[in-house]
């Protein structure tokens, strides 16, 4: 089961403004994936919120920063369904984007359990099943909503490209950069061009520290999506190695853009927000700056030959600040008075 949230295929074109003496650079416009909230969190949930145990009329409890995509985003697609979301939040660097955010998420009806830090959120969880407890219980959702299921939608994702790619809409990408922080975008997208018979190479730009994403997380999402896969009836090498190698893609993690730590903005990345806001393409300071700042600084090495590139754009170009109601700093529980 599926549910329709998404409006796909999402377009492919070209980024001239990032080309270089050996790239030529293509995007993969997930930015507008969809009306209510775009990027790629919206392809996980048409997986998840379709099949058990999310598709009730329950509350959804989930983790992430005040300002997180996640969140948000399903707080803003459990309010179409009439439901609730429940957060176990950590307070991150206050940026204006973080503010919005967490605008957004407390005028949706989010109810939040907030921890100073992210290493504090066991005592959120223990708030929210001891003394905080809410009327009726969430279902319980992985970080990022990176679970099996959300690997599905970027492995249909990959799929996707690969119609492109076969339309004459854009080369086959020779390296593909995108962001990771809870890893089903970069395992899907791995398994997907694997069973799609695309080689690529991608290259991870990790928005998080290595003890959050790692080699070992990858294989471990892509062990559990691919088998998940498999007993859906998918006939696929049980070894996620043997798949990945078969169809010839590869993969790196870059951890040289997270600078001073999740959520933290850099000053690459603030050029690199500035580069692609002058050619009309919103990034944010916590994965998509970071993302193209990697692109640029690795892309600027003459590689002797030609490539095709891609940047697979995974932030919402939604203005979401239709949504924020009068009044929605007194639920506040960061105070907001450190706005940079
Ligand atoms: C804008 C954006 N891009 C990329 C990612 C990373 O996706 P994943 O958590 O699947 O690695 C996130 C995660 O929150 C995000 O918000």
């Amino acid at each position: 089961m599926r549910l329709s949230l998404a409006e796909l295929p999402t377009p492919v074109e070209r980024a001239p403004w990032l080309d270089t003496t050996t790239a030529k650079v293509w995007i993969k416009r997930d930015d507008l994936s969809s009306p209510i909230y775009g990027g790629g969190k919206v392809r996980k949930l048409e997986w998840i919120l379709a099949n058990p145990p999310f598709d009730t009329d329950l509350p959804i409890l989930s983790v992430g920063g005040v300002g997180s995509h996640h969140l948000l985003a399903l707080a803003l697609f459990l309010r179409t369904q009439g439901r609730t979301l429940h957060g176990l939040t950590f307070t991150q660097s206050l940026t204006p984007h973080v503010r919005n955010n967490l605008a957004v998420l407390l005028s949706c009806g989010a109810q939040l359990w907030n921890v100073p830090t992210r290493a504090q959120l066991p005592a959120a969880w223990l708030a929210y099943h001891l003394w905080r407890r809410p009327e009726v219980k969430g279902t319980p959702m992985s970080a990022g909503a990176s679970t099996p299921l959300g690997c599905f939608g970027f492995v249909d994702a990959a799929f996707e490209l690969a119609a492109q790619v076969q339309k004459g809409l854009l080369p086959k990408p020779d390296v593909l950069y995108v962001t990771a922080g809870s890893a089903g975008t970069s395992a899907g997208l791995a398994l997907g061009f694997a069973l799609a018979g695309m080689p690529v190479h991608l290259h991870l730009v990790s928005s998080v520290e290595p003890w959050a994403f790692n080699t070992v997380m990858m294989q471990l999402k892509m062990r559990g999506a691919l088998s998940a896969l498999r007993e859906a009836g998918l006939e696929a090498p049980r070894s996620v190695r043997a798949l990945l190698q078969g169809a010839g893609v590869t993969y790196e993690i870059d951890f040289d853009e997270v600078g001073a730590g999740y959520g933290e903005p850099t000053e690459r990345g603030a050029a690199a927000v500035r580069l692609a806001g002058e050619n009309d393409i919103a990034l944010e300071p916590t994965y998509t700056a970071k993302c193209i700042s990697a692109l640029v600084r690795a892309e600027a090495h003459d590689r002797g030959k030609a490539r095709n590139v891609l940047f697979w754009h995974t932030h919402a170009a939604n203005d979401l600040s239709v949504h924020i109601e009068p009044g929605w700093e007194a639920k506040s529980p960061v105070s907001l008075d450190d706005l940079p």
